[in-house]
């Protein structure tokens, strides 16, 4: 028998496979996971600002134009009429003055940080089920996510201009829930409760439903809208066929923008399809302006709200009787779709590498999905096919009854919400000045918003329950390290 030369190249091209294996995932690692926005990845100082800086791709000119939209961003918006004509229109009804009032330095806003006090960055979405053919057409058809309460619209406003009344207030009172760790330990979780008060016209719809939501932070926007539909869609399991209890699937809006149904993408339970769709819908609902999109000068005040509709607008026919006119959604959908992603902290540091395997092994990376890469991005080609590392598959999860806020929008149910995107949340309390997580901020720090986790997330919460009290500090230090 001849000597069996095949076995020199099957161990060659081993060898060659195992060493090519351990350099991409090095690569992996050292290169690509280490600057989570791709391209548009700043390495600026860690601090207050870190939400806050133009992607370093971005030419002079966008630089340059980029700053102008954050003027717009952090506008405080007045009342109608003005001397200050370009910045009037103003509510009637608002929850703030500005964008930046709740996405606090381009960071999360978060649920009232005393007891009995208010917080301007958090609202609530108001909504009733469909009571007859007509809004239940609307809801088939993807054109609304929800049918507003008939007196007080889609969200309640605790601000007003002067001579119309605000909506009224929510207080909110706390349950504790114990959850059990290994070696003994027990966090105790508080859950809040939501009950409407100072209501300015009666008593609501009596199947009125109260969504909770903080603001999101607004890093890497641009770069979550640039991801094809098609590489959502590859990371669905709407019945679980892979049998790993985690069974995403997308929300289907109709976007005004693109004339079609689409994949949402935005908010907490990814309602919107467009940044531009979402940044013209919190002028309009949380600002009370009118954009190109939402051309109603009385933002989200109802037919039943005759005052509120009749009072003055700060639309001027020089703007297209617009309050928003075109030049500034342009300009917001240039700064919101390019604040850079920060550079990881300590992605080397031995105890980060350990969380980061045991992020995978208690099966959070099945909806925090660690990379994805982007599509051609027209229109804001710096996003463009870069790979990015934003621990979402932007799909809605199960997420069980204790994070339940029983108000399906759109496709998604009254359980379910988008994945939170996980990178920079490391930075939360250096850049808003506070640690709240989750939908309605009611996570106080990492460990609880883990705990809060159920439904579909319900094995990956047990997963880490069941570490040691150092695996448990690994897996915070590598989330940290987003
Ligand atoms: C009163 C507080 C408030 C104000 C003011 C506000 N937002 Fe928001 N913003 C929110 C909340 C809450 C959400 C989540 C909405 C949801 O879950 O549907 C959000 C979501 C967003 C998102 C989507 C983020 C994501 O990760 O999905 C964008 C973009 C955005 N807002 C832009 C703006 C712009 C631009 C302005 C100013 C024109 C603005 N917002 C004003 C509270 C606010
Ligand atoms: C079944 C899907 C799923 C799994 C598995 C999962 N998560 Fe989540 N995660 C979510 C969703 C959805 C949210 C948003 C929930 C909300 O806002 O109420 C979220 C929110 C979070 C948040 C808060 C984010 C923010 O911006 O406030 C953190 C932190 C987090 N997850 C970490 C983890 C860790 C660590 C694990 C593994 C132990 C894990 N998740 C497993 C779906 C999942």
């Amino acid at each position: 028998m001849a000597f069996p030369y095949w076995w020199l190249a099957v161990l060659a091209h081993g060898l060659l496979v195992v060493f090519v294996a351990v350099a991409v995932g090095d690569t992996l690692l050292e290169v690509a996971e280490e600057r989570p926005g791709g391209d548009a990845t700043h390495d600026k100082a860690p601090d207050r600002d870190a939400f806050s800086h133009a992607a370093p791709n971005l030419d002079p000119a966008k630089q340059l134009n980029f700053a102008v939209g954050n003027g717009f961003f952090k506008r405080l918006w007045v009342s109608a009429p003005a001397s200050t004509s370009a910045a009037d229109g103003l509510g009637p009804l608002f929850n703030a003055r500005a964008c930046q009032r709740c996405h606090i330095r381009d960071g999360r806003g978060h649920p009232p940080l005393e007891p009995g006090t208010q917080s301007e960055s958090m609202l609530f979405r108001l909504s009733i089920p469909a009571e007859d053919e007509a809004q239940q057409d609307r809801l088939d058809s993807g054109r609304e996510t929800s049918i507003p309460d008939p007196v007080y619209g889609t969200q309640l406003q605790g601000f007003s201009v002067a001579g119309i009344e605000a909506e009224g207030r929510v207080e909110i009172s706390h349950e504790s829930i114990v959850r059990e760790l290994a070696g003994d330990d027990r966090v105790e979780l508080a859950s809040p409760r939501y009950a409407l008060r100072d209501l300015a016209h009666g008593d609501p719809h009596p199947a009125l439903r109260i969504s909770p939501r903080v603001a999101p932070q607004m890093i890497g926007l641009g770069l979550l809208e640039a991801v094809d539909e098609a590489s959502i869609l590859a990371l669905a399991d709407p019945d679980d066929t892979d049998g790993d209890g985690i069974s995403g699937r997308p929300n289907r809006v109709h976007s005004a923008e693109l004339d079609r149904l689409a994949i949402g993408r935005f908010g907490h339970k990814a309602t919107v399809a467009t940044l531009n769709e979402q940044n013209q819908l919190a002028l309009h609902v949380d600002i009370g302006l009118s954009s190109p999109l939402r051309s109603e000068p009385w933002g989200d005040c109802s037919a039943a709200q005759v005052a509120c509709r009749n009072a003055p607008h700060g639309g001027s026919p020089q703007y297209d009787n617009l309050e928003a006119h075109d030049q500034v959604v342009d300009l917001l959908l240039l700064y919101t779709r390019h604040l850079a992603v920060p550079a990881r902290r300590n992605p080397r540091d031995p105890d980060v590498i350990a969380g980061r395997a045991l992020f995978r092994q208690v099966g959070c990376a099945g909806c925090h999905q660690p990379d994805l890469v982007t599509g051609d991005a027209p229109g804001h080609t710096e996003n463009a096919r870069q790979h990015i590392w934003p621990y979402t598959d932007l799909l809605l999860h199960d997420m069980g009854e204790d994070l339940a806020d029983h108000a399906d929008d759109g496709q998604a149910s009254g359980r379910e919400w988008r994945t939170a995107p996980l990178w920079g949340i490391g930075l939360t309390g250096a850049v808003a000045g506070h640690t709240r997580f989750l939908h309605d901020g009611r996570a106080r720090s990492l460990e609880e918003a883990i705990l809060w986790h159920g439904g579909e997330a319900a094995t990956a919460r047990e997963g880490y329950a069941a570490l040691t009290a150092a695996e448990r500090a690994q897996l915070v230090r590598f989330v940290e390290s987003l």
